[in-house]
């Protein structure tokens, strides 16, 4: 678990914005896990990793996604950028023999979320989604919400993710809905007309 040797990788693997981003995402996820009592540590080294495999071609995507035995459904075939989650996580298995599941989870979901989620890979989903870097609508409200708890804070990320797609006529990934539905179902998002 050594950052050093995962920065090398890193640079030889991504751009530089993109390994910047990772760098903020996984002091986002540091942060984060020393607010709601995670090992900061492996929240750090997941978000440092996440990304991984963020900077390859489609098709490169999908190729890739079938070597590594990957089975992809038509989401993912019609937006293979969403393969690399999981690619990225089978690459790190198998290539570079990371075997730690909490981190594996955080990055192969990282872009997705899913239900049931663990507490690194929650960390990971939301820390991607609010590092400095991010400047987007809704943005402001997850990281307020992720200081009042990290459940709050992922359900905040992940209703504004659903409602930018949905706005954006975008096909929303079947595991996005479970944790969506998660949140809802738990009371976590509330329907305001349900009271
Ligand atoms: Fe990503
Ligand atoms: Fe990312």
């Amino acid at each position: 678990m050594d950052p050093a040797f995962w920065e090398q990788v890193l640079r030889s693997r991504l751009t530089v914005r993109r390994f910047e981003h990772s760098l903020r995402v996984a002091r986002t996820a540091e942060n984060l896990a020393r607010l709601w009592a995670a090992d900061p540590e492996k929240a750090y080294l997941a978000g440092l990793i996440h990304d991984l495999a963020r900077d390859m071609e489609p098709a490169e995507l999908l190729k890739q996604a079938a070597d590594y035995g990957i089975i992809c459904n038509e989401i993912e075939a019609d937006f293979p950028v969403l393969l690399h989650g999981p690619l990225g996580a089978a690459i790190l298995q198998r290539d570079y023999n990371l075997t730690d599941s909490e981190i594996l989870e955080a990055v192969s979901l990282h872009t997705t979320g899913d239900y049931p989620l663990g507490t690194i890979a929650k960390i990971v989903f939301l820390a991607d989604y609010i590092e400095p870097g991010r400047a987007y609508q809704g943005v402001e409200s997850a990281r307020v919400a992720a200081q009042s708890g990290l459940d709050l804070g992922v359900a905040a990320a992940v209703r504004s993710i659903i409602t930018y797609l949905a706005e954006q006529q975008m096909t929303i990934h079947p595991k996005t809905l479970n944790l969506y539905n998660h949140y809802v179902l738990t009371g976590i998002l509330r329907n305001s007309e349900k009271g």
